[in-house]
């Protein structure tokens, strides 16, 4: 079984202590195999508020997987936006912004949707959308195939329909027609777990989106109180075997606490050739 935690929008710089504390000793106990940050790992991308990033990073001993969110990009600052809009997210996470995480199990594909031109809307390219099928397409029948971005695809509450991402109807069903199972998002602090469909509607594949609250910031929304969302998959006698688990922070716990649980087992056998 592998282990997949999604973090969601910490806002270093916002965090709370109390609710860092007790996410060390969740990762501790639950022990994922790959860490994931989809996007807004800071405030307002300062070189401090990274700084806190990697200290918490410091106590997390598994791969981590970080892409940038809008508030990763310096806001006042205009020079660093327009000319090193990335300067700090890389000192942290290194130079690649659309990083892969790969093992017999899971395939893990990042991609950027923020951009420097763009106030808070992201966007994914003709090339992005490209490049993530062709490495669909080369993903072994046993791994599950996940897509890792920042901003949402498919919107619960109608308030959120501003705030999806530009070129997703392009981009989405040609993943899930491409073999994607799950596709991870982030920014506008609302957990939830939604279908998507293909070229052919729900007669063909589907595919889940997964969107993550924010994990540590004092910026939730409304009652909705900080989560973190925990991916389990297998393989058990050539079936794909996958769950999504939202666990919510509990004030009165002081941990975080299983909320939810969805199955979301790929409708593809674990054997045989690749979706083409
Ligand atoms: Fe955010």
């Amino acid at each position: 079984m592998t282990r997949v935690l999604q973090l969601s929008d910490p806002h270093f710089g916002t965090e709370q202590p109390q609710v860092v504390d007790a996410l060390h000793r969740f990762i501790d106990s639950c022990a994922p195999d790959v860490l994931l940050l989809s996007g807004d790992i800071t405030q307002r991308a300062r070189r401090s508020q990274f700084d806190a990033a990697q200290r918490f990073l410091d106590r997390v001993t598994c791969p981590v997987l970080a892409i940038p969110g809008n508030h990763d990009i310096p806001l006042f600052n205009l020079f660093a936006r327009f000319f090193n809009p990335y300067g700090n997210f890389r000192r942290t996470f290194g130079k690649h912004l659309e990083p892969e995480f790969s093992n017999p199990d899971v395939l893990i594909i990042g991609v950027n949707t923020t951009r420097a031109s763009r106030h808070k809307d992201g966007e994914v390219s003709a090339s992005q959308t490209a490049r993530v099928i062709e490495r669909l397409r080369q993903a072994e029948p046993e791994q599950l195939r996940i897509v890792m971005q920042h901003h949402p695809v498919r919107a619960v509450a109608e308030s959120d329909n501003a705030n999806l991402l530009i070129g997703r109807e392009q981009a989405v069903p040609a993943w899930v027609d491409a073999g994607m199972d799950l596709l991870l998002g982030g920014h506008i602090h609302l957990p939830y777990v939604w279908p998507l469909f293909g070229h052919t509607g729900e007669s063909g594949r589907k595919a889940w989106t997964v969107q993550a609250g924010t994990a540590v910031s004092s910026r939730t929304r409304g009652e909705v109180p900080n989560s973190v969302n925990l991916i389990r998959h297998d393989v058990e006698a050539d079936r794909h075997q996958c769950f999504i688990e939202r666990w919510d922070y509990s004030a009165e716990a002081d941990y975080f606490v299983q909320a939810l649980v969805t199955d979301v087992a790929p409708d593809r056998p674990s054997q045989g050739p690749a979706l083409t």
